[in-house]
């Protein structure tokens, strides 16, 4: 049987692709990137290749992701959603483009589901719909938004909910937050992410705004991905939304202090004043370490940051 990943090049989709691929299924990813394939520099997936249908499309085109779908319904077990845009900065520049493709991206992704008869479906949701709630937030934090992309989250939520009420299907949502590790270089990411992880990857004098008076449940892709991927594989379950996160909160300036250990020099970082995103924090994860049996390995960031650090020597640009 085949899983079908939007967003399956992206840094959590790759890494869902990849999982699944070593427990021998053959992956359908969906990306608007499947053209850049080569450059994308995701070498894990070079090695499960032979597993991999690469399909392009723009998740806002409704009709060709109707015919692909539609060209491999019969061998899908289900679909993983992982499109948006995720949080940051540059989220409120776009706000039209950005919230058609997180909310109208994901109805279009269940609508062509349900008209297909494709019934599981996990939706790759986020912490930001807790908004600023205080931690630890579990499943039954009411939502709040406190930005654009934390209200496209909840949309898409809701819409999985109604559609699993309405019309039977199994939609299931994955709130994951604050994801670093193998795959996503810092110098690709914002300011604050190349202030905490940066040095990894050898960059220096890095000012970031914001972010020093953060303290953020930080998980690693591979944790993130395993959530995902036992979320999807679970025949039944008895709630529709999980925490799927480290679990564990670490002060940004500790992070910094941590990597310059690491590395054995201190680079020129600066993190601004007042936290960069608006959220509470941890996730609590009982309820996926009960149900899913989700046992996050890099509770201790320093042990992913070491694993971290070893993929961005062994793929230096
Ligand atoms: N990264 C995080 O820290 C984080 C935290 C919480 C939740 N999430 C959620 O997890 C999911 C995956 O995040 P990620 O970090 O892997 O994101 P990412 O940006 O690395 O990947 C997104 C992928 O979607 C593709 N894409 C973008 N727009 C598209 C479109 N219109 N049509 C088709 N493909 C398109 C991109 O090419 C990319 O491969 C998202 O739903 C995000 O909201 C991520």
């Amino acid at each position: 049987m085949s899983v079908l990943i939007t967003g399956g090049l992206g840094h959590v989709g790759s890494w869902v692709a990849y999982q699944l691929a070593k427990n021998g299924k053959k992956v359908i990813i969906c990306d608007m990137a499947v053209n850049q394939f080569d450059r994308l520099g995701l070498d894990y997936l070079e090695e499960v290749r032979d597993q991999l249908v690469l399909e392009s499309v723009d998740v806002l085109d409704y009709h060709t992701m109707y015919d692909i779908m539609l060209r491999h319904r019969d061998e899908l077990e289900g679909v993983i959603h992982g499109v948006s845009v995720i949080a940051g900065p540059h989220f409120q520049q776009r706000p039209f483009k950005n919230i058609s493709i997180n909310a109208t991206g994901t109805l279009n992704v269940l609508e062509t589901c349900r008209i297909l008869g494709i019934n599981k479906v996990v939706n790759m949701s986020s912490g930001a719909v807790y908004g600023d709630a205080a931690g630890p937030q579990s499943e039954s934090t009411p939502y709040k938004a406190t930005d654009l992309y934390g209200a496209t989250k909840i949309a898409g939520e809701l819409y999985g909910l109604q559609y699993s009420d309405t019309y039977g299907m199994d939609v299931r949502n994955a709130r994951l937050f604050f994801v670093y590790g193998p795959g996503k270089r810092p110098s690709h990411m914002h300011k604050v992410y190349q202030a905490l992880f940066g040095p990894l990857e050898g960059l220096n004098d890095i000012q970031a705004t914001n972010g020093s008076e953060q303290a953020l449940d930080w998980t690693h892709v591979h944790d993130t991905a395993t959530g995902i991927v036992k979320l999807f594989e679970k025949d039944r379950v008895n709630h529709r939304n999980f925490n799927i996160s480290s679990g564990v909160t670490v002060d940004h300036l500790q992070i910094v202090d941590y990597v310059a250990d690491m590395i054995g020099q201190r680079a020129n970082v600066q993190l601004g004043p007042g936290p960069f995103v608006v959220r509470g924090a941890p996730l609590d994860i009982s309820l996926a370490q009960q149900e899913l049996d989700f046992q996050p390995r890099y509770t201790d960031i320093r042990e992913g940051l070491q694993d971290y650090w070893r993929w961005l020597k062994s793929n230096a640009s």
